[in-house]
């Protein structure tokens, strides 16, 4: 044990700083048209570093990061995803799931794959011959995830939460052991000049947020 990190802020400005925060990650989109302009040096490095610090179950810390930036790695892991998701939204997707997509635009081409200058491909890493036995292995990476998009956001860049169906070919082309299961593909850089996204509504606090 140790001396637990004491708080940098002074309470007078606890409220401002939440307030700031969340003002900040308010303006977060989910982006799907990227631009080819470069992402800074060494910030997908930081922005996997503000993920690997977040809590996990008995801290096994149960997720792994590639950052895949090379554009033939890219074009590959589009053409996979784009064999999966035609048959997906040909055959396996429901009415009801397909209902709540159709506002949002998105269907079987995924060019973001391709467009964006990086991607992070996070896996969920179980019990393997190198790995332990992981507790909460999808709530663990799940906060790891929100610290990843909250430093991208923080740092400018843009990104988008992306879950191909089924993963198995991440695996195949990214050469990840089996151990690893694909938890979702994110891209990331910067929006086209004419990216856009869809209106949507967020549930007001007083929604979302019970006192007792
Ligand atoms: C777990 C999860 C999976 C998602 N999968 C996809 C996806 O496969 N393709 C896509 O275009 N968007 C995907 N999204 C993005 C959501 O559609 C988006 O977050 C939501 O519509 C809210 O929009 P916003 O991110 O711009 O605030 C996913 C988001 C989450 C959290």
């Amino acid at each position: 044990m140790r001396a637990a990190p004491r708080s940098e802020v002074p309470a007078d400005e606890a409220l401002a700083r939440a307030h700031a925060f969340a003002a900040s990650l308010s303006t977060r989109r989910s982006i799907r048209q990227f631009s080819d302009r470069p992402i800074p040096a060494g910030v997908l490095e930081e922005a996997v570093r503000a993920a690997g610090s977040a809590p996990s179950g008995a801290n096994v810390q149960p997720w792994r990061f590639v950052v895949v930036t090379d554009p033939e790695v890219r074009r590959t892991l589009r053409e996979a995803a784009e064999a999966e998701e035609r048959e997906f939204y040909r055959r396996r997707i429901s009415d009801e799931w397909r209902d709540a997509l159709t506002p949002l635009g998105t269907d079987w081409r995924k060019p973001f794959l391709e467009t964006a200058p990086g991607l992070i491909v996070v896996f969920e890493v179980h019990k393997g011959p190198t790995s332990p036995k992981p507790y909460y292995v999808k709530e663990s990476v799940g906060i790891a995830v929100g610290f990843l998009l909250a430093a991208l956001h923080q740092a400018g860049l843009a990104s988008l939460t992306h879950t191909p169906s089924p993963m198995g070919f991440l695996n195949d082309i990214l050469g990840r052991p089996r151990e690893e299961r694909g938890y979702v593909v994110i891209p990331v850089g910067y929006p086209a000049a004419d990216a856009v996204v869809p209106v949507i509504d967020r549930k007001p606090l007083d929604e979302i947020l019970v006192r007792r």
